[in-house]
């Protein structure tokens, strides 16, 4: 599917909600899974990565009501899940195969989980290593590195301490997942902390996390969990399409209400803040243990600036947009210590070169560093790479661009965020 975005003629003016946190959408549904009794999850993301966790969790036995598209029911197996007698497909979802890959590990059962194209190419092997050495097996290719792999699950997982080479939040949760399946202790110790949503949701379901410094977390085992209510903030990553989209379009004033602010997340709020962008927060409160409020956006002329390695775990999905922010920045911006975005749904370093390129920009990827000059957004075609955080930056450069960019391979913003083009159009009428 290809979209068309014009130069947006006026500024984004009202108010917008995202669709809900997918991080969080994955988390809960899982736990829920695991948990005693029923888990009520509201403003569960309905996209397709999500919609991906609530087919796995069924082919294991979970019962799933969906009332609305939103509002899900997950019905808890106490621990014990069923044998799926057909693959499991985890679609493009990294988060669902890595997070699912933890919870099958300490389940007494055999499965077989693949993904699509994008998701066969990623690596595993971040997460089978560690998870064997707690007592699960895997087989696949290279060395169990690749989907499609073949799991055996184990009741007496041994607990472990792993200190992890890469930030993951996703290799940190399967770990603490499959720690909540073992006996005794098992801690996670990271070169900087990654979000941290399971760790925040999991006392919601009666089950305390040990922090036992900002980078290193602890769980003990075997965990019995309790179903509950959780409350999915808007996600913070979708919202940010919109804000960078408000502070590129001249005379913008949008509010963007009821998103996650856990501070895991917001480094791209300080570094737009740095480049000159003008953010508010307002409406703070906390729930599940996740801070959420709105986010006031004003349009701003920006300055180029320089991303530090130490910045990016906090907006790992986010360099896409802020690449964008910096095509219209006064200089040259330098992204540093980015090369974990070549492991995402397509290199996202090399597509965010070419496709920056096509548009007039200036922009180099090289080795785990990205720059990108300001100034030149003029617009054309530019690829999706079947990667939703590509198609949507490239459809807020639309908005700010001389001639418009069209949107080849748009269908997969589905992935993350349901309705984006039809939202766009909302925020700036007869761009779409
Ligand atoms: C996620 C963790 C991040 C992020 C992804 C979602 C999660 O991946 O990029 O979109 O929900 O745990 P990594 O753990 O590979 O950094």
């Amino acid at each position: 599917m290809r979209v068309k975005v014009r130069p947006a003629r006026q500024g984004l003016v009202g108010q917008l909600t995202v669709p809900g946190d997918k991080s969080l959408s994955h988390r809960a549904a899982i736990l829920g899974g695991l948990a005693e009794g029923e888990t009520r999850i509201s403003n569960f993301l309905p996209g397709r990565d999500c919609l991906a966790t609530l087919r796995i969790l069924r082919q294991l036995g979970v019962g799933i009501d969906r009332l609305a598209p939103g509002e899900v029911v997950v019905k808890g197996r106490a621990g014990r899940l069923a044998e799926p007698e057909e693959v499991l497909d985890a679609a493009n979802s990294g988060t669902t195969a890595r997070l699912m890959l933890g919870v099958l590990a300490g389940q007494e059962l055999g499965a077989v989980l693949t993904g699509d194209a994008s998701l066969r190419r990623r690596p595993m092997g971040r997460v089978t290593g560690p998870l064997s050495r707690m007592g699960a097996k895997f087989l696949g290719r290279a060395g169990g590195d690749r989907l499609p792999l073949a799991v055996e699950g184990c009741r007496r997982l041994a607990a472990s301490k792993f200190v992890l080479p890469v930030a993951s939040a996703q290799v940190k949760s399967a770990l603490l997942l499959a720690g909540l399946q073992a006996e005794g202790v098992t801690r996670v110790a990271e070169p900087a902390a990654s979000r941290d949503h399971t760790e925040r949701l999991l006392p919601s379901f009666g089950w305390p996390v040990e922090r036992e410094a900002p980078t290193v977390v602890a769980v003990r085992g075997p965990a019995r969990l309790h179903g509950c209510r959780v409350a999915v903030p808007g996600d913070l990553s979708s919202a940010l399409f919109f804000a960078v989209a408000a502070t590129l379009v001249p005379g913008s004033c949008l509010r963007l209400a009821h998103v996650g602010l856990n501070p895991t997340r917001t480094g791209a709020l300080g570094v737009l803040r740095r480049m000159g962008a003008e953010l508010e927060l307002t409406d703070w409160r906390e729930e599940n243990g996740e801070p959420r409020g709105t986010l006031v956006v004003y349009s701003a002329a920006l300055e180029a600036t320089e991303v530090r390695p130490e910045e990016v775990p906090a907006l790992i999905d986010e360099i896409p947009v802020l690449a964008v922010a910096a095509a219209q920045a006064r200089g040259t911006t330098v992204f540093r210590g980015v090369g974990e975005l070549r492991n995402k749904e397509t290199d996202r370093l090399a597509a965010l070169e070419q496709e920056l390129r096509r548009l007039g920009v200036v922009a180099q990827a090289e080795g785990d560093t990205l720059t990108v000059t300001g100034g030149r957004l003029r617009g054309g075609l530019g690829r999706s790479h079947g990667d939703h955080r590509i198609a949507m930056a490239l459809a807020v450069a639309g908005l700010a661009s001389a001639e418009g960019v069209e949107v080849a391979g748009a269908e997969c913003v589905e992935v993350s965020f349901p309705g984006f083009f039809d939202l766009l159009g909302v925020a700036a009428p007869g761009s779409v």
